[in-house]
């Protein structure tokens, strides 16, 4: 059978991909160190949030690959794939999971933390929705998903490697490139200028509500005491 080259996965896709791996790792570390990188944490927290939301957006308006529809798992691909009767390109319905799940995670990882406290200095800027022991509680979520994402990656690295030296499929390369050869299959198509543009504000959207910039101002500290109460 000949093999033919296709376009994969579009430009908005791979840089999400790849943003993604820097700030969620950049999350991690801070996140573990804590104290003075509190503030940095949450403005990276932030910046994954609008990744996210423009992924899920982009599942839905972007290239044909890239959206969720065309490689949502279901109880019949999952059969056909491993019988090794599978053709199509993309996610496999494996991978799939691992997709969703991650993303799941990821966005749960958001959810809490916007409205966690570290016990110190610094608060998630919705925290003031909330209760205090609430927030606790959250914090303490965050802190449990944070293992499960960190688990969730290196299976990610491992099925990657899997897929690379067991199976000889490079998958890294058309995530970077774009490209990909294959036997069967077609270029993606549709997710244009204007998909990108409204994925981008709905994004930019969550991440101005996820700020909380549209909260009263907390009140200001009580003014210093100036006149002796003798
Ligand atoms: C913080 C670490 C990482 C996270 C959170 C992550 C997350 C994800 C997500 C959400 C997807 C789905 C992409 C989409 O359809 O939008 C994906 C796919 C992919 N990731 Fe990662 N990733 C991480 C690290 C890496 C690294 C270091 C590599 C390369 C060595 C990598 C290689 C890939 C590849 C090749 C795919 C496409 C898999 C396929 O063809 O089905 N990832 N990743
Ligand atoms: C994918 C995004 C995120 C990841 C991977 C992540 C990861 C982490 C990690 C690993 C920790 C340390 C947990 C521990 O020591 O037990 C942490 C703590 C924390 N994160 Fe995040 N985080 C994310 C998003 C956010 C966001 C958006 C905010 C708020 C803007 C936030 C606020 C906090 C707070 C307040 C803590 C301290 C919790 C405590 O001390 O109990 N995080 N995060």
């Amino acid at each position: 059978m000949s093999i033919k080259r296709i376009k994969l996965w579009d430009l908005p896709t791979r840089l999400f991909h790849w943003l993604l791996v820097v700030f969620v790792s950049a999350a991690v570390i801070t996140g573990n160190i804590g104290g003075g990188a509190m503030d940095w944490h949450g403005r990276i927290g932030l910046v994954i949030l609008g990744l996210v939301v423009f992924r899920l957006v982009w599942g839905l308006v972007g290239s044909s690959h890239a959206r969720f529809a065309s490689f949502f798992p279901t109880p019949a691909t999952l059969r056909a794939y491993l019988r090794g009767q599978w053709q199509g390109v993309g996610h496999n319905p494996l991978g799939a999971f691992s997709v969703f799940g991650l993303l799941t995670l990821i966005a749960l990882q958001l959810v809490t933390g916007l409205f966690s406290n570290d016990d110190i200095a610094f608060r998630g800027p919705l925290y003031d929705l909330i209760s205090k022991d609430l927030s606790d509680r959250l914090s303490g979520f965050h802190g449990l998903t944070s293992n499960a994402l960190i688990a969730l990656i290196i299976l990610h690295l491992c099925a990657i490697a899997f897929y690379a030296h067991v199976k000889k499929d490079n998958l890294v390369k058309p995530m970077i490139t774009g490209w990909k050869d294959v036997e069967q299959g077609e270029s993606a198509t549709g997710g244009g200028a204007i998909a990108f543009i409204v994925a981008l504000l709905i994004a930019l959207a969550a991440v101005y509500v996820g700020s909380g910039a549209w909260l009263p101002a907390p009140p200001p500290p009580a003014a210093a005491q100036t006149t002796p109460t003798w």
